[in-house]
């Protein structure tokens, strides 16, 4: 039996890749309009192409034994969202919605789905629970709480089973050295700040002080890519294995540390200084954003293993290479 991977050349597909080859066989696709061929695992089968093209879903449900389909494929930038909202919904919910059509069909019955605290918009809440009220406030959060919403539907009356996992703020670098994280353009703070003090970039833009928050900038929850890529695995065995099925967990570490805080951390990791300049906020962004991750740690025995020390480390590690 055989997991597809949905988007396995971006950055948290390809390291959710690169846990899985060593325990399953797996099948990538991808059309390479953000993810990169390269960081894709060796021991993955590769079919360049794209998630709403029946034809190429076809093939791969009949030519693979599939019984899990793990979807990271989609476009995730917010402020992108706002201005171009009908490329979020046809290339987040179109092309979805056609993966999931070409599950069905085939019987292909596990689905593990990538979703964002984008979903929660801004909460009434210090820490968020999956019991927190979800209120989008971008096209982004909304179309990933749409297929939330779809996949609830869908598994009253199919053959069906699901885990949403909630991501707060992704970060950090396979411990190989061999992938990280890489967008192009970059607009994730962690991998602006490296490129900074490693001489690519000029300064570092702090976007808003005046935020109601310790220091006045944005906090936010940072959790470890292979942390996230374990979660996923995890969900999968626990739905194989009939343990849960149709649930909605917060992949998060339960700390939140502001954006000056961050900056600081990349500091001390990388022994050089920083020139910042503050600016005026970024349209979209909520205060504060942090994490209960209880409800997966009960029901799996899930737990964040890098603390953000040894989420800078690994990532200056792999940007310094
Ligand atoms: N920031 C800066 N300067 C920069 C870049 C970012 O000050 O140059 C700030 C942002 O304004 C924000 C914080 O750093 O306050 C983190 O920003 P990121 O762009 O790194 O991450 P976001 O919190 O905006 O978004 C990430 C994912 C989204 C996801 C969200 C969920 O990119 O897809 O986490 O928490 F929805």
């Amino acid at each position: 039996m055989a997991i597809l991977v949905c988007g396995g050349a971006g950055y948290i597909g390809s390291h959710t890749v690169k846990e899985l080859v060593s325990t399953y066989e797996v099948v990538v696709l991808d059309n390479l309009t953000t993810g990169f061929e390269h960081l894709i695992d060796e021991r993955a089968d590769f079919v360049k192409g794209d998630l709403g093209d029946r034809a190429i879903l076809d093939e791969i449900f009949t030519t693979h034994s599939i019984d899990a389909v793990f979807h990271f494929a989609a476009n995730s930038l917010v402020g992108e969202s706002v201005e171009n909202p009908l490329k979020y919904y046809r290339n987040n919910v179109s092309a979805t919605l056609v993966l999931l059509e070409k599950m069905i069909e085939h019987g292909v019955k596990r689905f593990i789905f990538s979703s964002t605290a984008a979903t929660y918009g801004i909460p009434d809440t210090d820490v968020i629970t999956e019991e927190t009220s979800t209120n989008p406030i971008n096209p982004y959060g909304r179309s990933k709480l749409m297929i939330e919403q779809i996949l609830a539907d869908i598994a009253c009356v199919h053959d069906f089973q699901y885990i949403v996992l909630r991501y707060f703020n992704a970060a950090g670098a396979h411990e190989s050295g061999e992938i990280g994280e890489s967008h192009d353009p970059e607009s994730h703070l962690i991998p602006i700040v490296l490129q900074h003090l490693m001489g690519q970039r000029d300064k570092i833009s702090v976007f808003g002080t005046d935020y109601n928050t310790s220091d006045g900038t944005c906090v936010r929850d940072y959790i470890h890519i292979t942390d996230l890529a374990r979660a996923h695995i995890l969900s999968y065995e626990g739905m194989a294995n009939g343990k849960i099925a149709n649930k909605t967990y917060n992949l998060g570490n339960g700390a939140g540390y502001s954006v000056n805080e961050i900056i600081d951390t990349c500091q001390q990791v990388s022994g050089k200084q920083a020139t910042v300049e503050y600016a005026p906020r970024r349209a979209g962004d909520p205060a504060t954003l942090v994490a209960s991750s209880n409800k997966i740690t009960d029901a799996l025995g899930w737990t964040p293993v890098y603390d953000l020390q040894a989420i800078i480390g690994s990532a200056w590690a792999w940007h310094s290479k």
